[in-house]
């Protein structure tokens, strides 16, 4: 493709910056037009006439210069663009750019374009382990920019971690994706999403629940979105903030989710259950709250309806994907599961490892397919995981 697209090139102060001028230079050999625009740290990193040289292009840095083409230069910037591709993007850009701030051109061009953004974090392992540079990341990645995760290995400042800037060739590959839309490969497809614990009453007060926090269901729905999915997400309870696009329907109680998804099946392509639905509730709610005494208190359970068995029963097109949350005998029993629910694929979370399954951002799963084959996924945060169960389901409707 060459119908000299604009990209703009967006260099943050990191010490990665200097790797930049090899993704503006393949750019402009490949036909784009490339406008760089730094920010005043990143010149410290690399010169503006290196990028100068190899866009072919004026580099921009100053808010105030007036020597571009434009009436209002960061206006003009942000409209021409294609593509906004920041890299490598510092901690600083991602806080500015989750808060919405526009304090120089760069973050003015960010906020002003309608072109999709597409980000390379970059930076120090414990700066971007921290919760806030992760809940930005969050924050923006439901807000539909995209990100590519950092590598591993060793960094500048002499620890070795995550957050080297990716391969130059990724940063362009995923640009080159974005401009010819094949970002969007969802696009047409209605996927019903579970996620987050179902909560069973007991009384007026208490009920019985798990620790399910829906990052998992919330991660899949997210990434299925960005990729240009209908995305139907039923949720329990949750302290998350709401996908973006998606349409929700809050429950609280297994038979509710139950419901809500027997309803929008006949619609869907494909049903994620990703929610830990409660297997039991209390067989007699007490409308009263219970009191207590000096004996022992006995609840009765009664079975709850399984969400996926009841859909894999009506399955005609759609296809089903289940999770599976063990403790012991990881794929024996994920494999009863994926069998007895008539589903696809089930994705298996050994939960005595650490850093998979509930409330944690990385999990460590293993793919189970119908024809008998697995697949072991490394310890990936949970958009990884949600990105490769898209790609796999992808994968098994092609096939
Ligand atoms: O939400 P997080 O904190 O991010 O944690 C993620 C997770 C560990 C909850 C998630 O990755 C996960 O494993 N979800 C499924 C947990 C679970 O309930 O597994 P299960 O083995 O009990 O159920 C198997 C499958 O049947 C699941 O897809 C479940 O959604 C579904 N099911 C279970 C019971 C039921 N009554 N109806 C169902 O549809």
């Amino acid at each position: 493709m060459n119908d000299k697209k604009t990209v703009v090139v967006g260099i943050t102060g990191g010490i990665a910056a200097y790797k930049v001028a090899d993704l503006v230079s393949r750019l402009y050999k490949n036909g784009f037009n490339v406008q760089v625009v730094m920010t005043e740290h990143a010149t410290r990193f690399i010169s503006p006439l290196t990028l100068r040289t190899l866009s072919n292009n004026p580099v921009m840095v100053d808010m105030f210069d007036e020597s571009g083409n434009h009436k209002v230069q960061h206006i003009g910037v942000a409209e021409e663009a294609d593509i906004v591709v920041v890299a490598p993007a510092t901690a600083n850009i991602i806080a500015r750019m989750a808060c919405g701030m526009a304090d120089d051109l760069l973050s003015t061009i960010i906020l002003a374009t309608r072109a999709p953004v597409l980000i390379a974090p970059s930076m120090n392992t414990n700066m971007y382990d921290k919760q806030v540079t992760q809940d930005n990341i969050r924050t923006l990645k439901n807000r539909g920019v995209m990100v590519i995760d950092p590598s591993e290995g060793a960094l500048a400042c002499g620890v070795t971690g995550r957050g080297r800037l990716p391969e130059i060739e990724t940063i362009y590959n995923r640009t080159i994706e974005v401009l010819e839309g094949r970002h969007r490969d969802l696009t047409g497809k209605t996927i019903l999403i579970t996620a987050g614990a179902t909560q069973e009453d007991i009384d007026p007060v208490r009920y019985i629940t798990n620790r399910s926090t829906g990052k998992m269901g919330y991660a899949l729905a997210s990434e299925a979105s960005r990729r240009g999915a209908r995305v139907l997400l039923v949720s329990g309870p949750t302290a998350l903030t709401d996908p973006e696009g998606v349409e929700i329907w809050r429950v609280r109680s297994a038979r509710e989710m139950n419901d809500i998804c027997q309803e929008l099946f006949d619609q869907v392509d494909v049903v994620i259950g990703a929610a830990a639905v409660a297997d039991y509730r209390p067989l007699d709610y007490s409308e009263l709250k219970l009191k207590k005494s000096d004996d022992d208190l006995v609840i009765r359970l009664a079975r709850n309806p399984d969400i996926l068995e009841g859909l894999g029963q009506r399955k005609k097109h759609q296809i089903l994907v289940g999770f599976a949350a063990e403790t012991n005998d990881l794929v024996q029993n994920a494999r009863q599961k994926l069998n007895k629910k008539n589903l696809d694929l089930l994705v298996a979370n050994d939960l005595t490892a650490e850093g998979a399954g509930f409330a944690v951002d990385t999990n460590i799963v293993t793919l189970l397919f119908k024809d008998g084959t697995e697949k072991n996924l490394p310890c990936l945060s949970k958009s990884e995981v949600a990105g490769i169960i898209l790609d796999t389901v992808l994968e098994i409707q092609g096939s």
